[in-house]
């Protein structure tokens, strides 16, 4: 195996982490949609297959460093919010977390000498980079909407985020 046990079980422990991070942003898209904010309802649901491919990312990762991924227990998501912010700052907290995630398994690769991860963990932490900076910016937007979710809407269906990519989508 090219990867140590000790690697292969933070790896895995991160899987959980990525599929609870779809099943998050499952019950929020499920959230705004039940709220009849389509716009919203489809920005979650993009994120959270996202997620599920950053858990596949890790579990074939594991495949091809010769190891078994194995999936933990995923605690249940919340799925009752009071407000659309309240919504959008758990998910900014939570791309904070998964940062911090990122950046213990980057360090416990570089204890190991393991550059194989090392290097395989940088798409990650350019990716965490682009993740917090659009909730962030999703944040801001329905702050500033106040009462009015219709002009995050209005915003999304128009622009959507991810204000530096705009141009790659
Ligand atoms: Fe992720
Ligand atoms: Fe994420």
């Amino acid at each position: 195996m090219l990867i140590s046990d000790k690697m292969v079980a933070a790896i895995n422990k991160q899987i959980g982490n990525e599929f609870g991070a779809y099943l998050q942003y499952v019950a929020i898209a499920a959230y705004f949609g039940n709220e009849s904010l389509p716009e919203l309802s489809k920005h979650f649901n993009k994120q959270a297959l996202e997620e599920s491919q950053h858990a596949m990312k890790f579990v074939n990762y594991v495949l091809d460093a010769g190891g078994l991924p194995e999936i933990p227990a995923i605690p249940a998501p919340k799925s009752r919010f009071s407000s659309a912010e309240e919504a959008v700052k758990l998910s900014l907290d939570w791309e904070l977390t998964v940062t911090k995630q990122i950046n213990e398994l980057v360090d416990l690769a570089g204890k190991e000498n393991d550059h194989t991860s090392h290097s395989f963990l940088q798409w990650f932490v350019n990716e965490q980079l682009e993740e917090v900076s659009s909730m962030d910016m999703l944040l801001k937007i329905v702050r500033r909407a106040a009462q009015n979710l219709l002009f995050v809407e209005d915003y999304l269906a128009r622009k959507g985020l991810r204000p530096s990519a705009s141009a790659a989508g």
